[in-house]
């Protein structure tokens, strides 16, 4: 399991603290989220900020872009310093063309899609991508509740995958919190994004912890129940 703090939540007066605290506990990407205004209503930050971010962590930056025509900002936000690039599907019109850049760069790519958005339009992309982002809430906006649909979409994601002998890694984003993120991976998610579900949590770093106990727990649960149907 993966979790990727979202910086969208953290204090940005403060972000240098923020970054070492989930670091120093145990994060295994900072997850960047990308807004224009156009494809979401909301608005953030540009490659100017990414790039001030790298010296500060050595995590890879899960770049998220909620951004329309992302073929013309990709190449910024690589030089900026991000690892992995995630476009949204609804974003781009090629997005195979998209894809194949964005790998060109020198990064790992990921391919995003909107809670209404149904994994039957993925069916030719799929080969391409390193990453299948499932959106478990309407991109815009931290804070907001997990969508209940979404933990049947990540299971048929997870099936997509294993049928077709994909190394894809699986990731969520959008109303993850220590109350559902058993669920979520036990759905087949291999990294969680969690924004207010640590930031805005009194301790996130004691969240962070909480949170990979739970999952590591149930799943040892789950291994020592099929142990003992074995025998
Ligand atoms: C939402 C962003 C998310 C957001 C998640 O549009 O893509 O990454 O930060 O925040 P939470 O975990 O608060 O839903
Ligand atoms: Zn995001």
């Amino acid at each position: 399991m993966k979790i990727a703090p979202s910086l969208l939540s953290a204090d940005f007066a403060d972000i240098r603290a923020q970054i070492d605290l989930v670091a120093r506990a145990g994060a295994d990407y900072l997850h960047l989220d990308v807004m224009d205004g156009r494809f979401v209503p909301n608005l953030t930050w540009g490659p100017k900020i990414i790039h001030d971010l790298r010296p500060l962590s050595k995590l890879p930056f899960d770049t998220h872009l909620m951004i329309v025509e992302p073929e013309r900002y990709v190449a910024d936000f690589v030089k900026a310093g991000a690892d992995i690039v995630t476009v949204h599907w609804e974003a781009t019109v090629h997005a195979n063309r998209l894809i194949h850049q964005i790998k060109e760069l020198g990064v790992r790519a990921g391919l995003a899609v909107n809670p209404a958005t149904s994994l039957s339009v993925l069916g030719e992309i799929l080969p391409y991508i390193d990453l299948l982002l499932i959106m478990s809430v309407n991109p815009g906006f931290g804070g907001q509740s997990y969508i209940p649909t979404s933990t049947a979409k990540i299971a048929a994601a997870r099936r997509l995958i294993a049928e077709r002998d994909l190394s894809i890694e699986l990731e969520v984003d959008g109303g993850v919190s220590l109350d559902n993120v058993v669920e979520v991976f036990r759905a087949g998610a291999e990294t969680v994004v969690m924004g207010a579900g640590l930031f805005g949590t009194p301790d996130p770093a004691a969240t962070l912890r909480q949170v990979r106990d739970v999952v590591a727990h149930s799943s040892n649960a789950r291994m020592e129940r099929s142990n003992s149907f074995d025998r």
